[in-house]
Parts: structure tokens; C-alpha cells; sequence
């Protein structure tokens, strides 16, 4: 039975990322002590930096053996990993940099190939193969971070993508309206097989589809990319600050 949303609302973006910063070190420990590892997927867009910098500053900081973290992409963009569009170059300057992260805790998507299609399957082999997946099961990632664009998509999964009706498949290639164009995801698949997934979603120009995805009125609000995203047995936590919930019942 998918979980019932978690919905958790904070003043304003930093307070937010500080709620989300808590929330993900609690993720971490669990995971640290009851595995001895932590296997985390990051999200991109610009939400995050806020979040990264918070875990990497004072009281955050200290509170995890990130030694122990894995960490891999809910999606990324086809560019080169040093174009400030990418999303592994957003998390190595705000996280990985300060956190003196190691090259082989990352599994970061090559959106620089020329051939994405190609780049998916390996990135597919390199999930499976660190996280002990078998041939026949669905990657289980500890934590999932999302983010949520105004059309409802998430990580890089649009509104109306065919791999939305896709079940098998855990990374896909996929065409964003937004720049740039050519996109790696994660699928509902992958996503939806997460012990934890967590939104982080702040700001004014949210508010009205967040109250799309989580009070939808509609059978296409109910079909947005982001409201496909209910993990089987895990749990699904959403971090509003006031703005992005100004739209939601009760409010
Ligand atoms: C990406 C993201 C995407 C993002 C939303 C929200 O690579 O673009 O994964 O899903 O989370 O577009 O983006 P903002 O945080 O910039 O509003």
C-alpha cells in the first residue's frame, strides 16, 4: 500500500532546508546503522544548493559518517559535467567539495556522451552492480531526493513521457521542454522501489502544483509526472516552505 504523504511545512526556503538537512541525516544513520552504508540519490535544479550547503555547514556538518554515504543522481542534464547546468557540478561544488567526498562514493550519469541511450544502460549497470541488485529486482536506494517543476515533472520526468507507463525500465533517457533539451533519469520504477523519497519544494510559483500533485481536483493533476511518485513500501516526505503550501487545504 503506497505511503500517505508526509507533509512537512517550514517558514521560509532555509528553514525548509534545514528541516530536509535533519531529515536526510536521520536517513543516513538509520541506513549507517542498521546496513553500514548509506545509499543516497541526489536531485538537481537550483532547490537543492540551499539544502547542500546547509549539510555542509556547522551543526549539520559532523553529524554523519558520510564515508559511508554512496551517492548517485535522480536524473542530469546532457552536458558536460563542468557546465554550470549539470547537476553533479552543482553537488561537487556544494557538497562533495566540502564534504572531501571521494571520487568512489560518487556514481555520477555521463551526460556529456554522445550516446545517452548508451549512457542509461551503463548507469543502469553501475546502480545494479553497487547496490547488489539482481538481474530480476529493482534497484532499493535508502534516500531518493526530488525536486517538482511547475508543469508537475520530477527529476527528469515530464508530463506525458512514455516512460512515465514504463515498469521495467530504471534509467531512461528523456526530452525536457526546459534547457537543456536531452535529459538521463531515473524512472518511477527506480523511484517508487526507495525506502525513503523526499521532495524538497519552496517558493511562490510552486504553490499551485503542489496543490495539483498533493490535493489533485483533476484525472490529468492526478497524472503529473510527480503524483506517480509512491513508493511501494517506502516512505514519501514532502518539505514546503509556506509559499510552495499557500495553495493546499487548511493552510
Ligand atoms: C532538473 C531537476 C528537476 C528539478 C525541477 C525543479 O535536473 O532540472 O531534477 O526535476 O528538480 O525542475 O527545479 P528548481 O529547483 O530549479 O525549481
Amino acid at each position: 500500500m503506497p505511503a500517505v504523504p508526509d507533509i512537512r511545512i517550514s517558514s521560509d526556503s532555509q528553514a525548509g532546508a534545514e528541516a530536509a538537512a535533519e531529515f536526510v541525516l536521520e536517513v543516513g544513520k538509520e541506513a549507517i546503522r542498521t546496513k553500514g552504508r548509506f545509499f543516497i540519490a541526489l536531485s538537481g535544479g537550483t532547490t537543492p544548493a540551499t539544502l547542500y550547503r546547509t549539510l555542509t555547514s556547522p551543526p549539520f556538518v559532523d553529524r554523519l559518517d558520510w564515508s559511508r554515504a554512496t551517492f548517485f543522481f535522480s536524473d542530469e542534464r546532457c552536458v558536460h559535467p563542468d557546465d554550470p547546468r549539470s547537476n553533479y557540478a552543482l553537488a561537487n561544488n556544494t557538497l562533495f567539495t566540502p564534504l572531501n567526498i571521494a571520487p568512489s562514493q560518487v556514481y555520477r550519469m555521463a551526460g556529456e556522451s554522445n550516446e545517452p541511450q548508451a549512457a542509461a544502460a551503463e548507469y543502469e549497470q553501475q546502480l545494479r552492480l553497487a547496490t547488489k541488485t539482481l538481474p530480476s529486482a529493482q534497484p532499493s536506494l535508502d534516500l531518493i531526493l526530488l525536486g517538482l517543476g511547475e508543469d508537475g515533472h520530477t527529476a527528469s520526468l515530464f508530463p506525458g513521457a512514455s516512460v512515465l507507463r514504463d515498469h521495467q525500465c530504471v534509467i531512461a533517457v528523456t526530452q525536457s521542454p526546459k534547457d537543456p533539451p536531452n535529459r538521463l533519469t531515473m524512472t518511477l520504477a527506480a523511484i517508487n522501489r526507495a525506502s525513503v523519497v523526499l521532495f524538497l519544494t519552496t517558493g511562490s510559483s510552486k504553490a499551485e502544483v503542489v496543490r495539483a500533485i498533493l490535493d489533485p481536483k483533476t484525472e490529468a493533476e492526478r497524472q503529473f509526472p510527480a503524483s506517480l511518485v509512491k513508493p511501494e513500501e517506502g516512505r514519501l516526505v514532502w518539505f514546503l516552505d509556506q509559499a510552495a503550501a499557500a495553495e493546499l487545504p487548511m493552510q
